[in-house]
C-alpha cells in the first residue's frame, strides 16, 4: 500500500476512534473481541464468557499526582479472568481504559504496600493511561499475602508466593498492554509504566527485574527488597536492647534522634533542619556527646498501626498508654542507638547487615509501658515478628512472643534461611537488568535518606550491585556514567518511609511520573530530580536533588547547593556482609 494511502487511512482510523464515546466502546462483545487469543500469551487463557464491562463518569481517582484531586475521569470499568493451562486455578483482573478522546497510549500499574498489591485500577487515569489490579489468583482484592501465606503450619502457599513476588503483576501487564491495543483499535505503540513505593517499590523492582522487556520507564521508592534481611531486621532493634538489656523510655531515644538531627544538620553547609548529609553526621558525629541531656515527654495515649502502611494491617492496631517521661539521656540508652545505627554483626564481629542511617528515628526500637510494674519493655515489632513466625518457623502466628535466648547469630540464621528459600521469589534483588536495558527501559529509584522503616543503604548496595554486575569490565565512572542513562537513585534528604518527616522538614519529590514521561516519550533525561520542601522555614523551596553517587553540600546558608563526589562518604555507603558466605546483592 503507498505510503499516502496508508497514512490517510490511519488518520481517518485514529479520527474513528477518537470520535467514539465511551459507551460505543464500553461494551461485553468489544472487550471480548479484544482479548488476546489462547495461544498468543504463553502460559495465559483468558475466559471470555466472565468479561464485564460498564461505564463509569465522573469518577474522582487517588494518584499521587495533585493535580489530580478534584478532576473527574470517565473510563471503562473492565474486569475478567484467566488460567494458567493445565492449572484449573482462576486470576480475576481488572483494568480501568480511559474514554477514547483522553486516552494517550500509555499503560501503568500501580504498586501497592506491606504484603498487599494494589487493589485500584485506576491510577492511570490522569497520565491517559489504560491501567490495571490484579487478584494475583488468590484473591489479592480482599486479603493481604500474608493472610494466605501458609495453607496450615509448615505448609507454604508457594502459588500465592510467586504470584505475589512477581508473576501477578507481569501477566497483568502483558494482558492489559494488546487488550488495550485492540479495545481502542490502535495499533501504537502502549508506553508502559510502573509506580510503587515501599512493598510497592519492591513490586516495582520485581518488573524490572523478572519483566523487563514489558516496561518503559519504572519509579521505584524505597523498595522493600532483600526481603530476607530486610524483614528480619525489624526485630533487630528489640534485640539489641535484649542484649544490651536496657529498654530505653521511648522519650529517651526520641531526644537521642533530636539531638543528633540538631548536631548534624550544620553539617551540610546550612543550618535548615535537615541532615542531608548522614554520611557527614556518621563520620563526624559521637552520640556519647548526648549523655546528660535532659528529656521530657507529656504523658499520651497513642495508637499503633501495626504494621503501619498496609490499610488491611490496621485491624492489628492497638492502643498504647505513655506516662509522661522525664530524665537525662543514659549512656545505656545511646549504645542501644549506637548498636543500632551500626547494624547487625555476628558473635564473631563479621557484618551481617547495614542500618537506619544515624538521625533517622529508631521507631523500631519503641518499648512498651507495662502500667502494673512501672516499668518500660521489650516491643517486637509484628513486621519483624510476624516475618519470622511465618515464613521462617512457617508457624501459622502473628507475631514472636519473646526474645528468650536468642542473640544476633539467631537472627541472622533466620535471615539465611528466609534468604535461600525465597531467593528467586520475595528477594528481589536480582542485579542483572540487561533485558530492561537493553529493551530501553528507564528506572527512576528513590529512598528518604532518614527511612526509618527500609535503611536507605539498601538502594544504595542494590545500585552497587546492579553497577559492578553489569559494568565488571569498566571503571567506576564510567560504569556510573552509563548507568545514569538507564538507571537513576536519588536520596531524598531528611524523607522517612515513602513521605516526608515529621522531625526533618525536608523536600519530597512530587513529580515523578511526569518527569519519567517526558524520559521516556521525549527522551529527556534527568540529572537531578525536582523535590519540593512542604514544611518549615523553607516550605515552598524547590530542590533539584542530587542524583547517587554525588551528595549535595550547601553554599554557606544560601538557598543553592552543589552535588559533590566525596570518596570518604561514598565509602561511609558502602558495605560487604561477610557473615554470609554468599553474595547479598
Ligand atoms: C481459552 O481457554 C479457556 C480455558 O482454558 C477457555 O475457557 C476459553 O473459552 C478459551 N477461549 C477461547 C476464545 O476459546
Ligand atoms: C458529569 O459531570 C458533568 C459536569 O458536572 C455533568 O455535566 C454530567 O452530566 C455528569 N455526567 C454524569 C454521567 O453524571
Ligand atoms: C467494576 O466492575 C465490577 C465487576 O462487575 C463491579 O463489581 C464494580 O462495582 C465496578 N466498579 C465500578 C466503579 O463501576
Ligand atoms: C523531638 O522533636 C520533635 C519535633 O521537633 C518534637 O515534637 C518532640 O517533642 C521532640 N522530642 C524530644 C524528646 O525532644
Ligand atoms: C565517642 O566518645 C566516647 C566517649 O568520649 C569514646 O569512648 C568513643 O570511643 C567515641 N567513639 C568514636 C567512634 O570515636
Ligand atoms: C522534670 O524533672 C525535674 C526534676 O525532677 C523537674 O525539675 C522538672 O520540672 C521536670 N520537668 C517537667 C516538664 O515536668
Ligand atoms: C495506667 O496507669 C495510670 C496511672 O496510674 C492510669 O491513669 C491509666 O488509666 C492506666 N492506663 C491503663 C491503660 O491501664
Ligand atoms: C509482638 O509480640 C511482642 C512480644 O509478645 C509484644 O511485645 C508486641 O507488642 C507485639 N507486637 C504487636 C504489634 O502485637
Ligand atoms: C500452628 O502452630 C502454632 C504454634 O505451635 C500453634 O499455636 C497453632 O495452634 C498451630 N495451628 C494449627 C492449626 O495446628
Ligand atoms: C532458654 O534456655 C533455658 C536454659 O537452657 C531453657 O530452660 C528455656 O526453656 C529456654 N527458653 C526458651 C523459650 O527456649
Ligand atoms: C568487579 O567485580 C569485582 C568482584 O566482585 C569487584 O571487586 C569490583 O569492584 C567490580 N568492578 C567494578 C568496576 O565495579
Ligand atoms: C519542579 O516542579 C514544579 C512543579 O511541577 C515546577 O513548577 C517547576 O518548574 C519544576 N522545576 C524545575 C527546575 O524543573
Amino acid at each position: 500500500m503507498p505510503g499516502t494511502i496508508r497514512a490517510t487511512l490511519i488518520a481517518a482510523l485514529v479520527a474513528t476512534v477518537s470520535a467514539l464515546s465511551l459507551s460505543d466502546v464500553c461494551t461485553v462483545s468489544n472487550v471480548q473481541s479484544a482479548l488476546p487469543g489462547n495461544g498468543t500469551l504463553l502460559g495465559i487463557e483468558l475466559i471470555p464468557s466472565s468479561v464485564t464491562a460498564n461505564s463509569v463518569y465522573n469518577a474522582s481517582v487517588s494518584s499521587m499526582l495533585s493535580t489530580s484531586s478534584g478532576t473527574a475521569y470517565n473510563y471503562c470499568n473492565v474486569t475478567v479472568s484467566y488460567t494458567h493451562p493445565g492449572k484449573g486455578d482462576k486470576v480475576v483482573v481488572k483494568y480501568a481504559l480511559p474514554e477514547p478522546s483522553s486516552y494517550a497510549n500509555r499503560f501503568y500499574v500501580a504498586g501497592g504496600g506491606g504484603y498487599s498489591l494494589s487493589t485500584d485500577a485506576t491510577g492511570g487515569l490522569p497520565y491517559g493511561a489504560a491501567s490495571g489490579a490484579t487478584d494475583a489468583g488468590y484473591d489479592a482484592f480482599s486479603y493481604s499475602y500474608d493472610e494466605v501465606f501458609l495453607y496450615g503450619n509448615g505448609s507454604i502457599n508457594w502459588d500465592a508466593t510467586y504470584m505475589f513476588a512477581y508473576q501477578a503483576l507481569g501477566e497483568l501487564t502483558i494482558i492489559g498492554k494488546p487488550l488495550s491495543q485492540a479495545f481502542y483499535s490502535s495499533s501504537d505503540k502502549v508506553y508502559t509504566y510502573f509506580e510503587g513505593c515501599s512493598d510497592g517499590g519492591r513490586e516495582a523492582m520485581s518488573q524490572v527485574q523478572r519483566w523487563g522487556a514489558e516496561y518503559d520507564g519504572v519509579i521505584a521508592g524505597a523498595p522493600a527488597f532483600r526481603y530476607a534481611q530486610q524483614q528480619v531486621n525489624h526485630v533487630f532493634p528489640a534485640e539489641v536492647e535484649y542484649t544490651l538489656g536496657y529498654y530505653p523510655p521511648p522519650c529517651e531515644l526520641e531526644k537521642i534522634v533530636n539531638a543528633t538531627i540538631t548536631a548534624c544538620d550544620p553539617l551540610d553547609g546550612r543550618t535548615d533542619g535537615v541532615v542531608s548529609r548522614t554520611d557527614l553526621c556518621q563520620l563526624n558525629f559521637n552520640l556519647s556527646s548526648i549523655i546528660g541531656e535532659s528529656y521530657y515527654c507529656a504523658a499520651e495515649i497513642s495508637t499503633s498501626l501495626g504494621f503501619g502502611f498496609s490499610k488491611r494491617q490496621a485491624e492489628g492496631s492497638s492502643t498504647s498508654y505513655q506516662p509522661a517521661q522525664n530524665g537525662t539521656v543514659t549512656a545505656e540508652g545511646v549504645a542501644v542507638a549506637q548498636a543500632i545505627y551500626d547494624g547487625l554483626h555476628d558473635s564473631e564481629g563479621r557484618r551481617a547487615y547495614l542500618s537506619w542511617q544515624i538521625a533517622s528515628s529508631l521507631s523500631d526500637a519503641d518499648t512498651q509501658y507495662d502500667n502494673t510494674t512501672g516499668l518500660w519493655e521489650l516491643d517486637i515489632p509484628s513486621t519483624g515478628g510476624e516475618f519470622v513466625t511465618k515464613y521462617v518457623q512457617l508457624l501459622d502466628l502473628d507475631n514472636l512472643s519473646s526474645l528468650e535466648n536468642t542473640t544476633y547469630d539467631t537472627l541472622i540464621e533466620w535471615m539465611n534461611t528466609a534468604f535461600f528459600r525465597y531467593q528467586d521469589s520475595l528477594q528481589t534483588t536480582v542485579p542483572d537488568l540487561t533485558t530492561f536495558q537493553s529493551s530501553g527501559g528507564k528506572l527512576l529509584h528513590y529512598h528518604g535518606e532518614s527511612d526509618p522503616s527500609i535503611p536507605a543503604a539498601s538502594s544504595v548496595h542494590y545500585w552497587q550491585s546492579v553497577a559492578s554486575v553489569m559494568y565488571n569490565s569498566t571503571s567506576a565512572n564510567t560504569s556510573w556514567n552509563d548507568l545514569q542513562s538507564w538507571y537513576q537513585l536519588y536520596l531524598v534528604p531528611g524523607a522517612a518511609h515513602c513521605g516526608t518527616n515529621t522531625l526533618q522538614p525536608g523536600p519530597y519529590p512530587e513529580t515523578n511520573m511526569d518527569i519519567m514521561i517526558d524520559w521516556v516519550e521525549n527522551g529527556v533525561q534527568p540529572t537531578r530530580l525536582n523535590a519540593t520542601v512542604s514544611s518549615g522555614t523553607y516550605e515552598g523551596e524547590t530542590q533539584m536533588l542530587c542524583q547517587w553517587p554525588s551528595r549535595p553540600l550547601w553554599k554557606g546558608n544560601s538557598s543553592s547547593f552543589d552535588c559533590v563526589f566525596d570518596q570518604k562518604s561514598y565509602d561511609a555507603w558502602t558495605y560487604t556482609f561477610p557473615a554470609f558466605k554468599t553474595v547479598v546483592y
